[in-house]
């Protein structure tokens, strides 16, 4: 299966650098058998998809459960699809603990996006503390759980695995780390198949490849080194590499 290289661009990269970042990122792809997916800001979305012209998948950052309504700020699901987004991302660690999105509210989104015909790409992670405490496995069932019900039956999906502590920091999971843990989430899966299962936190050109490698492992979530479109391609170019 090909390797899936997903850049989340988070609050990076208006319209205009938008633009500018594909006319630098299109010709330095030169190999098509990773899947590219870019996860632009909401305001970015159509420029991204005007301006990639190279073979991609786009994705919002979050949605809200409801298919519209007198909520100021937010979007559906639907109007996401509508504007092209084929993927979201739910429950980013960012939402999590940033603005304190509950387990209960990712399985509602993961519930809208399925209803919009919206790829789900779930993000699960446990933190420093949980992991220091020898609680990876309770975590991650647990966060697997919440959603799981949601997706029976559903074609296509796919999980990132972000330990909290790798998020943005520079320290990354060792391909051994992201393999246990994704074995867990596969594990916790159980009867809904081999969806693939990314890793994310602190991906650099550097560690791509090794990561990328590493058993259970499916592709990758990239944020800070995704901005960039040097590196972003070295990225994918791993990418292409290790599938
Ligand atoms: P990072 O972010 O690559 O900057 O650590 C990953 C993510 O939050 O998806």
């Amino acid at each position: 299966m090909a390797k899936v290289v997903a850049g989340n661009w988070k609050m990076h990269h208006g319209p205009v650098a938008t633009e500018r970042f594909f006319s630098r990122f299109r010709p330095e792809v030169r190999d098509d058998s990773v899947r590219l997916v870019f996860f632009p800001p909401d305001l970015s979305l159509s420029t991204a998809i005007d301006s990639a012209r190279t073979r991609a998948d786009f994705g919002v950052q979050n949605i809200h459960w409801q298919a519209a309504g007198a909520l100021t700020g937010e979007i559906s699901a639907e109007m996401a699809k509508e504007a092209g987004a084929a993927l979201v991302l739910i429950g980013h660690s960012e939402r999590r603990h940033v603005f304190g999105e509950t387990d209960a509210e990712v399985d509602r989104k993961v519930g809208a996006a399925v209803r919009a015909g919206l790829v789900p790409v779930v993000c699960v992670g446990e933190q420093l503390e949980e992991r220091r405490a020898g609680r990876l496995d309770e975590v991650l069932r647990r966060q697997v759980g919440a959603f799981a019900g949601s997706l029976a039956g559903v074609a296509e999906f796919m999980v990132a695995y972000e330990p909290v502590w790798a998020i943005g920091t520079g320290e990354t999971a060792t391909p051994g780390d992201a393999s246990e843990a994704h074995g867990i989430v596969r594990d916790a899966l159980g009867a809904l198949g081999r969806a693939p299962v990314l890793y994310g936190g602190s991906v650099k050109p550097g560690n791509a490849a090794a990561l990328m490698s590493a058993r259970d492992v499916d592709g990758v979530l990239v944020g800070g080194a995704s901005l960039d479109p040097d590196v972003f391609a070295r990225i994918a170019e791993a990418g292409a590499g290790a599938g």
